[in-house]
């Protein structure tokens, strides 16, 4: 082969990928957001939230059972806590949370459920998760939320079925 035509497929296969791997990405972001219907948790709805208290069903907050194995938290976060902080389902429940702020932006995260939002004052959050294995599952608050964000906290205790 000629020197020229050599360093000419050399260029074409550094400058293909480079084509290929952004249209790649673009295909599995549409396919992932579009087809299989993967999106970021949104804003579920508003609240006013100097109102909170006594907006329901934020004006009690707890786990209420919806269907069997189906359950649905509706917590409050406020410096430096949520309501409630401990939640108790047995194994293999549906839990749906809906949660929002008292005061400042807050986090709900629950690890190794796939549990991640946001909590923002005047916005309600939605989040779902299925709990199939007993244990215990910490809710933390991974916004920084003042002074003693770090110790705001619940959990989730799954209970194995009896
Ligand atoms: Cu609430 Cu950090």
């Amino acid at each position: 082969m000629k020197r020229g035509t050599t360093i000419y497929l050399y260029e074409l296969a550094w400058i293909l990928p480079s084509f290929a791997i952004p249209v790649g990405m673009l295909v599995a972001l549409v396919v992932t957001a579009f087809g299989a219907g993967v999106h970021l948790p949104g804003v579920e709805g508003r609240i006013d939230p100097r109102r909170v208290a006594e907006t329901a069903p934020f004006d009690k907050p707890g786990v209420v059972e919806i269907a069997p194995g189906q359950y649905e938290v509706r917590m409050t976060a406020q410096i430096w806590s949520f309501a409630p902080n401990e939640i108790r389902v047995p194994a293999g429940s549906t839990v749906h949370f809906w949660a929002t702020s008292k005061d400042v932006v807050h986090g709900l995260l629950i690890p190794r459920v796939n549990v991640n939002v946001m909590v923002l004052p005047g916005q309600i959050a939605h989040a779902q998760a299925r709990f199939d294995r007993p244990g215990e599952y910490p809710i933390i608050c991974h916004e920084y939320c003042g002074i003693a964000h770090h110790t705001m906290a619940g959990r989730v205790i799954v209970e194995a079925k009896r």
